[in-house]
């Protein structure tokens, strides 16, 4: 099923996510199903879990926007285990529709994650795919993109939602 993404504002958002424990089951199984479907209904390349509501350490991402199987990823307890470089691009988020902002990210990240068999890996991405392991590990640690821009620009992102929050057209 598609879950509805949430929206900035709603605390889960801002919660480290706990940790998985149980791997290989039905419901697990379903639920990432369920994670790739509302990721791909929302046209985003990746989704960690509070995004649709559920505070685990599950994120997937899929950089070519379902165009090639082999980029399907699934992340469960991912961490970042080694960052090189440096790249700076728009990064947006689906928690925060409507606004895209210059984010300065690693240019190349290795990361350590489980997959739904609870079987270790390690992964190293660069560009689009280093910007996302980045994005999506942060969400599962509370952290959003626009904690990485200017205090300045984040204080008039937060107003312009707010004003959007105030109209009801937000969430
Ligand atoms: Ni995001």
């Amino acid at each position: 099923m598609v879950y509805p993404i949430v929206k900035f504002g709603d605390p889960v958002l801002e919660l480290e996510a706990e940790t998985v424990t149980e791997f290989d089951t039905p419901d697990l199984n379903q639920f990432l199903a369920d994670m790739f479907e509302s990721m791909y209904a929302a046209k985003g390349v990746g989704l960690a879990a509070p995004q649709i509501g559920f505070s685990r350490k599950i994120s997937v991402i899929d950089v070519s926007n379902g165009q090639r199987p082999e980029d399907k990823l699934v992340l469960i307890n991912p961490t970042i285990v080694k960052v090189e470089g440096k790249q700076v691009g728009e990064e947006g988020c689906l928690s925060v529709p409507g606004f895209r902002e210059q984010v300065r990210r690693a240019k190349r990240v290795t990361i350590r994650a489980q997959n739904s068999k609870s079987e270790p890996f390690e992964m190293t991405g660069e560009d689009l795919l280093a910007r996302a392991f980045l994005h999506e590990t942060d969400h599962l640690y509370g952290r959003l993109y626009i904690s990485h821009i200017s205090a300045l620009k984040r204080d008039l992102l937060k107003r312009k939602i707010r004003k959007l929050q105030r109209a009801g057209e937000w969430d």
